[in-house]
């Protein structure tokens, strides 16, 4: 059972008993039901009052006895920037057919497999993107990541988070963001799964500044959701597994340590459902710049960059006159990791599938196929509805560099740069 509330990055609170959350201060002499206050800040102490984070966390047990005595464990399909490929490869255009579920029984921790990394996790800056795949549930395993949030997008079967925080369901065609440091476990809701995740480094995903476009459209605050209060008052012996500076850890604890019977911040886990985002676009001719479709941004330093943006291409209406409507044709200083939830692309009609990846990194050229070029510039451009279709992209400022596990990818499609092998010189050099 799940339950929610709506915002982003408001002042939520809740408790699991009513009368749990102290009234009036944060860190009382002796809280309410003989609990612990412990703050998790999202934010140095200092960060100014727009971008500081925090939530109290009153609880069975301070963390501390669920996370010490710490020894040294392997995931090493889960990469951290910087790190640099040993096998050999070209700059290229680079795309994957999806990751085979794996046939024995997988955690989604276990099932990371990171794809691209860039800048670098000690520094607080940049991104990891890849997939995962779980055919198993967490059971009396929890975790947490030290080196960023998670941005989780299902492609393939349901996920249960439950959190610190609540419980989150997310399945495919929404997203669920697990911040720095907070503890959850994941269990499959409906057999195996499949999908996308990005590390986030740097700063905390927000939403994009809107601009002219105004107060409302593209992802409304009003529909993230963030869980209410549940706590587990279990003493069964569990494992702690954390990730930090890169590497992995694991240490015993005693009990669950998702037991925070009440809460209250502006720092927590939240989901969000694709199809509410609301698109804008060109209503007369041409097509605007994919910023557009930005869900939310983990701003840089640099002001208007993100350091990553997440990005969706939506089923939407296209009714551009005299116009070529897929994407076109483009050189970027920022690298773009692509994903596909469900259906079709519209600039690769063939080939990009769901589970599958591309990555068009920093100043590489890129574009519609040779199909989706021929059919654009003869369709007849009435209003038309993309259905069925929802890829997103995970874009940064920063270079994407592949790992070993992308590399030597089984379904990576060696030939991918060929889609463009089919278009023409079309240059009218008679004409007068
Ligand atoms: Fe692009």
């Amino acid at each position: 059972m799940s339950a929610y509330m709506s915002g982003f990055g408001n002042e939520f609170e809740s408790e699991a008993l009513p009368g749990a959350l102290p009234r009036g201060q944060n860190s009382p002499q002796r809280c309410p039901f003989g609990l612990y206050a412990e703050q998790l800040s999202g934010s140095a102490f200092t960060a100014p009052q727009g971008s500081n984070r925090r939530s109290w966390l009153y609880r069975i047990r301070p963390s501390v006895l669920h996370a010490r005595n710490f020894r040294a464990a392997e995931l090493p399909l889960w990469e951290t920037a910087p790190c640099r490929t040993t096998t050999a490869h070209p700059i290229d255009q680079m795309r994957w057919g999806p990751t085979p579920l794996p046939d024995g029984a997988v955690t989604f921790i276990e099932g990371v497999r990171i794809m691209t990394t860039a800048g670098d996790a000690d520094a607080r800056i940049g991104m990891a993107a890849g997939v995962y795949v779980a055919t198993r549930s967490m059971a009396d395993t929890y975790f947490y990541n030290a080196d960023g949030e998670i941005l989780i997008a299902p492609e393939q079967g349901a996920l249960i988070f439950d959190t610190e925080f609540g419980r989150i369901d997310a399945g495919p065609g929404e997203i669920c963001v697990l911040p720095r440091g907070v503890k959850f476990r994941v269990s499959l809701k409906d057999g195996p799964a499949r999908g996308y995740l990005c590390e986030n480094y740097g700063a905390p995903f927000v939403l994009p500044s809107r601009g002219v476009i105004g107060a409302n459209g593209l992802a409304n605050a009003r529909d993230f959701l963030t869980p209410v209060a549940a706590f587990e008052d279990s003493q069964r012996p569990s494992v702690m597994m954390v990730k930090w500076g890169g590497r992995f850890y694991v240490c015993d604890t005693p009990s669950s340590p998702l037991d925070v019977v009440a809460w209250h911040g502006n720092y927590a886990p939240y989901k969000y459902d694709l199809s509410l985002f609301c698109p804008v676009g060109a209503l007369l001719f041409d097509h605007p710049d994919p910023s557009i479709f930005c869900v939310l941004t983990s701003p840089s330093a640099q002001a208007g960059v993100g350091d990553v943006d997440f990005v969706i291409f939506p089923p939407r209406w296209q009714v551009a006159e005299h116009t070529f409507r897929p994407p076109w044709f483009h050189m970027n200083v920022m690298s773009e990791f692509m994903g596909l939830i469900f259906g079709a692309y519209d600039a690769k009609p063939s080939g990009f599938v769901p589970g599958g990846v591309s990555l068009h990194n920093a100043m590489l050229p890129h574009g519609p196929d040779a199909a989706a070029f021929e059919i654009a510039i003869h369709a007849e451009l009435a209003p038309a509805k993309l259905e069925n279709t929802l890829a997103f992209m995970f874009e940064s400022r920063l270079s994407q560099h592949p790992t070993d596990f992308a590399l030597t990818h089984e379904s990576r499609q060696a030939d991918y740069a060929a889609c463009w092998d089919g278009l023409p010189d079309r240059f009218e050099r008679q004409r007068p």
